[in-house]
């Protein structure tokens, strides 16, 4: 699905808590600050948590069942913003330093990515975006320095002779990637590991090429790589989209409360709706009736999905048709099919027969698989 985030209200008993992450005004130019730099002493750390992405899985079985018990992670967070720039800081724990040996092996590196969306005013999907509504990603790994290829790389030494191998691109979805020139556009990444935490940044200007930040609040989701537990690409700790606060910019604060809805109904009844009509194509946590790879895992999906994509998922599965697995990955099942005019639809149905209250149940049962 793809909201509009001026989205219908819940009528149901709705809670808002107004969580938010502060984009804190300095004094002074944060465009290409460090993750170390002393500039981010002005800000507070707000803690957010980054859920195993288990919708889609790849062709590597090991890797598949190393994401899904990756555990949910904290990520402690850091936005300052000098008027014309915005910097994010992510700080997590990490027992194990992985970095790249080289760039095609199975040694997969640490590393986190920030994703925003093209356009202010809508959500994408959460995982790399959808046909309708893109996203910027910014991604940054740790590797030898002598095997990669130096010009796409920014030289970026840490103490232990690694680079920061850093890319953006806008996605339309996971396969429809087209790579972006964070240099023309004035990006920087920083990746440092101390202490058994990993220290990332990102600086940017608020309004480039690619995505403009130039409101009163945006949105952003945040991925976590582990290269011990063979994490990268789809295979990640994800964020649901979380909303930033700009300081010394006014509005926003419909957008704040969109992305606060959390919907308490009756738990219960929708685990019992859900176990009904939605088990036989959806596998979630020790529910494992479907056959293999037929739809969406939603262990984690009330997670990293935000309640208005549940709600739409349910009632309009076609808004956002989440990719499709490879075929080389799982043979055996389509998630979408092309009508007689050739569109691709869900096999999923809507479920806009059920009764206002049954929704409300069942969305928020989805609410609780994380
Ligand atoms: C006939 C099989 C089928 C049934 C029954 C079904 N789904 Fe789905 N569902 C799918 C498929 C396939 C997709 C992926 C394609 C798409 O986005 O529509 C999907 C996607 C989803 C998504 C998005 C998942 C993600 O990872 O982003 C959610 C949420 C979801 N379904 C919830 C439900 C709920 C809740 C029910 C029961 C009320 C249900 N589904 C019933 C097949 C089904």
């Amino acid at each position: 699905m793809h909201s509009k985030i001026i989205l219908s209200i819940f009528m149901a008993c709705l809670a808002s808590a107004n969580n938010y992450i502060p984009a804190i005004k300095v004094p002074g130019d944060v465009l290409g600050i460090k993750a170390t730099s002393k500039a981010w002493m002005s800000a507070n750390f707000t803690k957010i948590k980054a859920y195993p992405f288990v919708s889609i899985k790849t062709n590597d079985a090991r890797a598949n069942k190393l994401n899904y018990n990756s555990g949910v992670k904290d990520i402690n967070i850091k936005v300052l913003y000098d008027g014309k720039n915005i910097a994010f800081l992510l700080k997590w724990k990490d027992k194990t330093k992985n970095i790249s040996k080289r760039l095609e092996t199975d040694s997969f590196a640490d590393g986190f990515g920030i994703e925003l969306p093209t356009q202010l005013e809508v959500m994408p999907y959460v995982n790399f975006g959808d046909k309708k509504n893109s996203v910027v990603y910014y991604d940054a790994k740790i590797g030898i320095n002598q095997n990669y290829k130096k010009q796409n790389f920014d030289e970026n030494q840490d103490e232990n002779s690694t680079i920061v191998r850093q890319e953006a691109y806008k996605y339309q979805k996971f396969s429809n990637a087209k790579r972006l020139n964070l240099k023309k556009s004035n990006t920087t990444m920083d990746l440092i590991y101390k202490n058994g935490y990993w220290l990332g940044s990102l600086s940017k200007q608020l309004v480039d090429k690619f995505s403009s930040m130039n409101s009163g609040a945006f949105i952003a989701s945040f991925s976590l790589y582990d290269g011990q537990n063979l994490q990268r690409g789809r295979l990640r700790n994800l964020t649901p989209w979380e909303s930033i606060k700009v300081e010394g910019i006014d509005g926003g604060e419909q957008l704040i409360e969109t992305m606060n809805e959390h919907i308490t109904a009756n738990a219960k009844n929708g685990e019992v709706l859900m176990l009904k009509n939605c088990s036989i194509c959806h596998n979630y946590k020790n529910i494992r009736k479907a056959p293999k790879y037929m739809a969406p895992d939603l262990s984690f999906i009330g997670g990293y999905g935000n309640l208005s994509y549940l709600k739409e998922s349910i009632l309009s599965p076609n808004k956002v048709q989440v990719e499709d697995f490879t075929k080389t990955a799982h043979p055996n099942f389509s998630w979408v099919e092309a009508n007689e005019d050739g569109k691709n639809i869900s096999i999923m149905p809507s479920f806009d027969w059920m009764s206002q209250s049954e929704i409300d149940d069942l969305l928020t049962f989805l609410q609780t698989l994380k």
